[in-house]
């Protein structure tokens, strides 16, 4: 105690002359101590305070540059920079830099320093894992005492070259870091020891203190207080350990010896001996596989109800053939009974997911699920197909609740092959179908959509047909009524002009008869067929416009079919006389005597087509005959039927010539005369009459006209005939 006062005074005195020494009066925002470093609050880091202070080095490490110092009010840490000669512990150095505060505590940056004198290293405080663990020792010289439980080099950066050590002490444990010098000391492991050092934190990235370190200068800072015990030649059997009354329990170092199911290296391994299975923690950088035979020492540790064993020491002691799993049902699993032992389960896979490169596999047997999930260092390899049915091999790891009940079950597969397939995926699956539902429902609505358009549209188009048709109807209707007034004026203006007419033929026939010499009687005689052939062609328009407007009414008159045929082929006597033509008129001996009709009628349509017949026949004959198709209470249906051996019609013309004004072609017209309202008339009182007209005819070998007529039947007797009439 006398020699830590007196380190104590050395401190205080070289921390007085730190503040006198700084080149007379520093600045006043100069940090002119560790614990003024130290009280940096954030606000004023912000300002880039300058230090200027006298300390003594207790910390260097040559490849990391990390380094503390401490004076005589508290230790700081400092981040050294590579120029410039290092510093040796226990040196008082003058140091300038400038405070900052990064991360966990406030240290100084961008050190420029010059050699005092050689010191001293501070007396330090006798401190507890609670006293370390408060920060408030933090940069502090200390000395802490407790069981060494692992030695190793750590060498996990290019930077880094370190003896490590970790330290049991009452309430945690504390990891002693040095600057390699010497040996890996592993006679040290269970030894208990007092080690001297800086005390520093291991923090998160909240800042928050995690973890205790000590940063030992040298070798000579570690003290044994109590050698390490002897090792039991025989190895602890697995099942054994913390076992009432066993002596395997927990703080003691143990020795296991057995086969390595499972290993990850830098971390720890699966064992397995004769009575269990056991995990074990090494810190060890040594190459184990499956199968090898090891021995191990390490410290019995309980973790999350679990024993294992903690940084251990392993030697491998042979090879041998990798470790067959136990084959298992999940309910035994889940006795708990299985924790850390090489297994094999069946099951259905559920589902497959990776979080940040780690896949798991969840999968159902029976009722239960357990997870799969890749030994840290190893990959699953390709995901196996959801519903597939899985052999999977692996170390079984239980999670237990507060009321040690098995709660969760996970497989540690050690490669990709500890899962083999046994029964590939179904085809179809949940998924599938749901998706195919999802198409067909997508494609109902599409095909409603299109039903819902294509309706709406009909109804458009049939609104636009329904306004179309009525618009049309209007027109029809306005047509016909313009077409009515058309024929209504045709008729009047014709039969007005037939009444002058008939006084024009009047007179000139007066005329005729008066005392005339030759010339004025060819002049009367030209004026008078002039005057017949306007008289007729009035006639005809007369009688086109009285049928189209409707004003034509037909007589109901008895009369005899055949007197009327007769009268109508005497009329064209003359004319066929003219052109040497013979006639034939062939009344059929079925045919009415009396019927009741229209007579006049009759003969109009019958010398229209007679006259045509004489018109356009040179040579030959003309001929009409009668015949009756039909007879019945509805009356009788007689055929008509004008030959000759004229002209013909060509066929083109055929189609056109009952309509009005159309006739075969234009030179005919000049030819024969005539304005094509003949057939036209015939056609509209044919139908009058309750029949059809139709032709046949061959050019330059002659045509037939045929019309039938329907007459009411005047009396049952049928008219007797000799059948045939001819007239040269
Ligand atoms: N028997 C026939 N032989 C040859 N051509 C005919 C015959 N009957 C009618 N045609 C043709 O049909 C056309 C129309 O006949 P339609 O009786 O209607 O008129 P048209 O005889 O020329 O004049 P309209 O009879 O008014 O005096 C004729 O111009 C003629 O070309
Ligand atoms: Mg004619």
């Amino acid at each position: 105690m006398p020699k830590v006062a007196l380190k104590a005074c050395v401190l205080a005195g070289l921390a007085a002359s730190c503040v006198l020494a700084a080149n007379g009066v520093p600045d006043a925002g100069t940090l002119t101590t560790c614990d003024a470093v130290r009280h940096l609050t954030a606000a004023l880091s912000k300002r880039k305070p300058r230090v200027h202070l006298r300390a003594v080095v207790t910390f260097f490490d040559p490849n990391a540059l990390n380094m503390f110092i401490q004076d005589a009010t508290g230790g700081v840490y400092v981040r050294w920079q590579s120029t410039g000669p290092h510093p040796n512990v226990g040196q008082l150095i003058e140091l300038d830099g400038v405070a900052a505060l990064e991360d966990f505590a406030p240290q100084i940056n961008q050190p420029q320093w010059k050699f005092i004198s050689n010191s001293t290293l501070p007396a330090p405080k006798l401190a507890s894992y609670q006293d370390m663990a408060s920060t408030a020792l933090d940069s502090t010289w200390v000395e802490i005492q407790g069981v060494v439980r692992q030695t190793a080099r750590l060498r996990r950066s290019a930077l880094e070259n370190m003896f490590w050590m970790k330290l049991a002490m009452p309430g945690g444990e504390v990891e002693v870091n040095m600057p390699w010098q010497d040996g890996i000391r592993e006679d040290l492991v269970d030894a208990v020891v007092r080690v001297r050092g800086v005390c520093g934190a291991a923090f998160n990235a909240k800042n928050q203190l995690v973890g205790v370190q000590l940063y030992t200068p040298d070798s000579k800072q570690i003290e044994v207080v109590k050698p390490s015990a002897p090792f039991a030649p025989v190895p602890a059997p697995i099942a054994q350990l913390q076992r009432f009354g066993s002596g395997y329990s927990m703080g003691h170092r143990v020795k296991v010896a057995g086969t390595v199911t499972a290993a990850m290296l830098g971390r720890g391994f699966y064992l397995r001996d004769a009575s269990a299975s056991l995990y074990v923690l090494t810190r060890q950088d040594i190459d184990l596989h499956p199968g090898d035979r090891v021995e191990t020492y390490g410290f019995v540790d309980l973790f999350e109800s679990h024993v294992r064993l903690a940084d251990a020491s392993v030697r491998i002691l042979g090879s041998g053939p990798a470790p067959q799993p136990i084959s298992i049902s999940l309910d035994k699993a889940l006795t708990g009974e299985y924790d850390s032992e090489l297994v094999s389960l069946d099951g259905r896979v559920v589902q497959s997911s990776v979080w940040r490169d780690r896949p798991t596999v969840t999968v159902q047997q029976n009722k239960d699920i357990f997870s799969v999930s890749p030994i840290p260092g190893s990959t699953l390899g390709k995901l196996p197909p959801d519903n597939s049915v899985l052999r999977v091999t692996g170390i079984l790891t239980d999670e237990i609740d507060s009321m040690d009940r098995v709660v969760a079950l996970n497989l540690l597969s050690r490669t990709a092959g500890d899962i083999v397939i046994l029964r590939p995926a179904p085809w179809w699956t949940l998924r599938k179908a749901l998706t195919l539902v999802g198409i067909l429902v997508a494609v109902g609505a599409l095909i409603s959509i299109w039903v819902a358009v294509l309706r709406r549209r009909v109804n458009q188009q049939t609104e636009v047909i329904r306004q179309k048709l009525a618009q049309e109807e209007s027109l029809k209707e306005a047509a016909q009524a313009a077409n009515h007034a058309k024929g209504e004026f045709l008729a009047n203006m014709s039969h007005e002009i037939r009444t002058p007419m008939n006084g024009i033929l009047g007179f000139t026939d007066l005329l005729a008869e008066t005392r005339l010499n030759d010339e004025q009687r060819d002049y009367i005689a030209t004026l008078k067929s002039s005057s017949e052939s306007l008289m007729l062609l009035l006639n005809d328009i007369l009688d086109f416009s009285k049928v189209e407007s409707g004003q034509l009414l037909l007589e109901e008159t008895p009369f005899s079919v055949r007197d009327c045929v007769k009268e109508a082929v005497h009329l064209i006597l003359p004319a066929a006389q003219r052109k040497h033509l013979q006639t034939q008129v062939d009344v059929g001996a079925d045919v009415c005597e009396s019927v009741i009709g229209d007579p006049h009628r009759l003969k109009q349509i019958l010398l229209n087509l007679l006259n045509n017949s004489v018109k356009f026949t040179e040579h030959g004959s003309v001929s009409l005959s009668v015949k009756s198709l039909e007879r019945g209470d509805k009356g009788t249906l007689l055929q008509f039927t004008v030959s000759d051996t004229g002209i013909g019609i060509p066929v083109e013309s055929q189609k056109h010539i009952f309509e009005a004004f159309q006739q075969a072609d234009n030179s005919t017209t000049r030819k024969y005369g005539g304005t094509g309202l003949g057939l036209a008339i015939c056609t509209r009182l044919v139908s009058l009459l309750g029949g059809r007209i139709w032709m046949e005819s061959k050019p330059q070998a002659g045509s037939q006209f045929h019309f039938t007529a329907r007459f009411k039947i005047m009396s049952k007797l049928t008219a007797k005939t000799d059948g045939s009439e001819a007239a040269a």
